[in-house]
């Protein structure tokens, strides 16, 4: 019979080995510094540092355009209409769970499952609609870009491996793909990540936004930095503005613990991504899932009859760690039947941990931009955060805000940690506009 000191013990070890230290923080900082300066130089690391040919908005941009955004979990079409006051407006919008065979089948089929969302979207346009021939691509995948309207996929992430697009210039596969389902009139004018599109649609009217971040299915952040510190970009006057994807999912400086290995080589690209293998949505259930596994194994949690329930890969979701959050019985849920209230005390425990331990690092990512920029935060700064994780895990936010307090005390409130609910869309819109030129009349 598990009594309650050894729920106590397990859940004193878990805190241990999932503990993200303020020690630990400060060095991640340190470490994070030391590649974003390789990133930029050109020199090998982990961190890509990927120029976007983009700098941030006037807020005067203006027009309509069509958004495609092709993320973690869904493909969603976008009609985005900018006033030029820095207001923007999502005026129709679908989505699409995008099925498990297009993620991992061809190229071909991803891309032709894109203009197919297209075509339907524009197919259900009221008749009176504005003329949508502009397209934005949001595309959430490390892309090498070489232009605001092109770029080659460096490798695919978030589960996703569908063949024959690693290495190609995807705007050229996209523009392919929409020509063949007989739209030759649009015209896809830019191409952007959605850190960035986050980044812009929140500066679009708050002049303060310096970093665009997602904590979703994966997680990412760009921030605006000057030409002169790009190698990649040393033509250019040294004082552009130029907005730069970090792609931090990649970072590699980080200890990973047993658990965390373990998923690591489970997953379609192991070794990669580690960061974000301990910090987004696609995996914090799987690691919590993997945790239970263990303690079932070890005799204090569950019986083992419950075993074949936590065997399955992704039987736990991020999602299921947000209702633990709100106190919901995710065990009973799952197929468990009796939970003892230990159980669910230490069920609760390994989910705490988990996204504990996720929001501490997403802060100290965010931590580290903000003091690449502003060494001793004397400006402010709006941290411009979508996705699901930060958006539907209840806590994760004020965790994060409690690192950065830790961290710079009273300074701290100088950074504001604020949802772009939809930031990808709006701002692939903005950067259309700015690609196309438009500053015209609606
Ligand atoms: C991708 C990034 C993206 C992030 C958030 C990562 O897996 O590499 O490009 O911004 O997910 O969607």
């Amino acid at each position: 019979m598990k009594d309650e000191n050894q729920t106590r013990e397990a859940l004193k070890r878990l805190e241990d080995l999932f503990s993200f230290s303020l020690r630990d923080a400060q060095q991640f900082i340190a470490l994070f510094h030391d590649e974003m300066q390789r990133g930029l130089a050109g020199k090998p690391g982990s961190l890509k540092m990927i120029p976007s040919y983009v700098g941030r908005p006037s807020g005067h941009e203006r027009g309509d355009f069509l958004a495609l955004d092709l993320g973690g979990t869904n493909l969603r079409v976008l009609a985005v209409r900018l006033d030029g006051e820095g207001k923007a407006r999502i005026t129709a919008f679908r989505r699409w769970v995008i099925p498990e065979k297009i993620m991992q089948g061809t190229g071909e089929a991803l891309f032709d499952f894109m203009a197919e969302g297209v075509a339907l979207f524009l197919d259900q346009m009221p008749p009176d609609s504005p003329q949508l021939r502009e397209l934005a691509f949001t595309f959430s995948f490390p892309v090498a870009q070489s232009a605001v309207d092109a770029g080659v996929l460096l490798n695919w992430t978030k589960g996703f491996t569908a063949k024959g697009v690693s290495g190609k210039e995807v705007v050229a596969l996209l523009s392919a793909a929409l020509a063949h389902k007989n739209m030759p009139d649009l015209r896809v004018v830019a191409l952007t990540n959605d850190t960035v599109g986050t980044l812009m649609a929140q500066s679009y009217t708050d002049p303060a936004c310096d970093m665009g971040v997602i904590l979703g299915t994966g997680t990412n952040a760009c921030y605006p930095e000057k030409a002169g510190r790009i190698a990649k970009l040393a033509h250019l006057e040294a004082d552009r503005e130029v907005i730069v994807n970090l792609e931090w999912g990649s970072f590699d400086r980080i200890q990973m613990n047993a658990f965390d290995s373990a998923l690591d080589s489970h997953t379609l690209n192991p070794g990669a991504q580690r960061l974000e293998k301990m910090v987004s949505g696609l995996y914090l259930g799987e690691l919590a899932r993997r945790v239970a596994l263990d303690l079932i194994d070890a005799g204090v949690f569950l019986r083992q009859e419950a075993r074949i329930i936590f065997e399955r890969e992704q039987a736990v979701t991020s999602e299921h760690l947000s209702q633990i959050a709100e106190g919901e019985d995710v065990l009973t849920r799952l197929g468990v039947s009796g939970p003892t209230s230990q159980d669910c005390a230490l069920f609760a425990g390994v989910s705490r941990v988990v996204t504990t331990r996720a929001a501490r690092i997403a802060a100290a990512a965010i931590a580290a931009g903000v003091t690449w920029m502003d060494a001793d935060l004397q400006r402010r700064h709006t941290i411009a955060i979508d996705g699901s994780l930060f958006e539907k895990c209840p806590g994760f936010q004020e965790t994060m805000e409690a690192l950065l307090i830790e961290l710079f005390g009273d300074r701290a409130t100088g950074i504001t940690l604020c949802h772009a609910a939809d930031g990808s869309g709006i701002g692939a819109a903005i950067i259309a506009a700015v690609a196309a030129g438009a500053l015209r009349q609606i």
